[in-house]
């Protein structure tokens, strides 16, 4: 399916090649299969989803259905396990307000140090609601997580750990399984973010027996406004949902309401169907997955590792094992002025902290480089990227 490079990037028609793009954590070009079917579907007459009985409402239901079965299938796991969400942000913050109830003053919450803020601030607004204690799992001096310091932390106050699958700052993967073990011994939820992961790494959550577990589409090929939110069996049954409207009632009272059973009480609101589509058609064209050397663009992140190290005045962080993603800094200039100049000459990355703040402090750092590969760069991209560097500090030199 994916091979040749170039056969690759013609697959995507927002590449330029004056521009290399490699600002794709944050967020990817568009597979062309995913607007062509998001161009079908719109062009065919659309409908609103669940609601009409009408031929043109019936075939929007069964594209829409499909789309959930493709989508929950890429992680391993049936449609009935899978909610759409319009967001990471927003299936993480359903997942908080959702389980609040389970906590009592006292209940502790794990987060990693590696978290994004998606999956960082849900957590403490609860826990403060709830009189409950975020803790933080820590890092090893190798940037990856201390998983002995982050086991000894679990005890039977441990009632919820949430955690990433890979860095969006470093591109650390951590060792979701042995969590997820450890946690259930002590029946504590894992609830994972596997914004960055999805692209890059394959996921089955049934495997995994993660409890919930969360990515997106516009990370993984597809349009943005979309994402999966996949929950074990137990917590589509027993979470409550943060968002009440049109759509999840199956029948109100006076002063009451009985939701609608599996994942339609969570979708409240009109669905974005045609995000659902072009979500599974990118994911449709990016598998089966050849994960070459442990993750996706992982040849072409040894070769920008070795040819960023090799610049005087660059520092750039390499945990072992991690994948798709190099964070770096440059002497005596701010990673924004880098940024900012590396935008002017046409190269596309990352500057600042990557709203993921506390592991930005925890390197001393005001901020990284972030490049982020995605299975479309080439070694083009990373040289447009280090030639730019190595003029941009002799030019700060003169
Ligand atoms: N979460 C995205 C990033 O890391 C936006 O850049």
């Amino acid at each position: 399916m994916m091979n040749d490079v170039e056969n690759i990037r013609a697959q995507f028609p927002g590449l330029k090649r004056d521009v290399a793009y490699l600002d794709n954590a944050a967020t990817t070009q568009m597979h062309q299969s995913a607007i062509d079917a998001m161009h079908a579907y719109l062009s065919g007459g659309r409908s609103n989803a669940g609601r009409g009985l009408y031929p043109v409402a019936e075939e929007t239901m069964k594209q829409y259905d499909a789309a959930r079965s493709t989508v929950a299938n890429f992680v391993g796991v049936d449609a009935g396990r899978c909610v759409f969400t319009k967001s990471v942000t927003e299936g993480l913050n359903a997942i908080a307000f959702g389980l609040r109830d389970r906590l009592q003053p006292g209940d502790e919450i794990l987060v990693s140090v590696f978290e994004h803020h998606a999956n960082l601030l849900p957590w403490r607004r609860i826990a403060k609601e709830r009189g409950a204690i975020v803790k933080t799992m820590p890092m090893t001096s190798s940037l990856t997580l201390d998983l002995d310091g982050a086991l000894a932390m679990m005890n039977d106050r441990t009632k919820i750990i949430a955690v990433t699958m890979m860095s969006n700052v470093l591109g650390t993967v951590l060792p979701i399984a042995q969590i997820v073990d450890a946690a259930h011994q002590i029946g504590a939820l894992v609830v994972v973010d596997a914004t960055q992961a999805a692209a890059h790494l394959p996921i089955n959550v049934a495997d995994l027996g993660v409890d919930a577990l969360v990515f997106s589409s516009h990370k993984c090929y597809g349009p943005a406004g979309i994402a999966a939110m996949i929950l074990s069996p137990d917590l589509i049954d027993s979470m409550e949902p943060m968002i009440v409207g049109g759509g999840m009632v199956d029948r109100i009272t006076a002063d009451d309401a009985v939701w609608r059973p599996g994942v339609e009480k969570f979708e409240g609101g009109s669905p974005n169907v045609e995000g659902a589509i072009g979500f599974a058609a990118a994911l449709t064209a990016m598998a089966p997955p050849p994960y070459e050397g442990g993750g996706r663009g992982e040849v072409s992140r040894s070769r920008l590792i070795t040819d960023l190290k090799s610049i005087p005045g660059v520092t750039v962080f390499d945990p072992p094992g991690a994948v798709g993603i190099v964070s770096f800094v440059v002497d005596g200039i701010h990673p924004h002025d880098v940024a900012d100049m590396l935008g002017q000459r046409g190269v596309c990355l990352r500057a600042g902290n990557h709203c993921a703040a506390p592991l930005v402090e925890k390197l001393s750092l005001n901020g990284t480089l972030r490049a982020s590969l995605a299975v479309y760069n080439d070694e083009r991209d990373i040289e447009a990227l280090v030639s730019n560097v190595k003029e941009i500090i002799k030019r700060a030199k003169i």
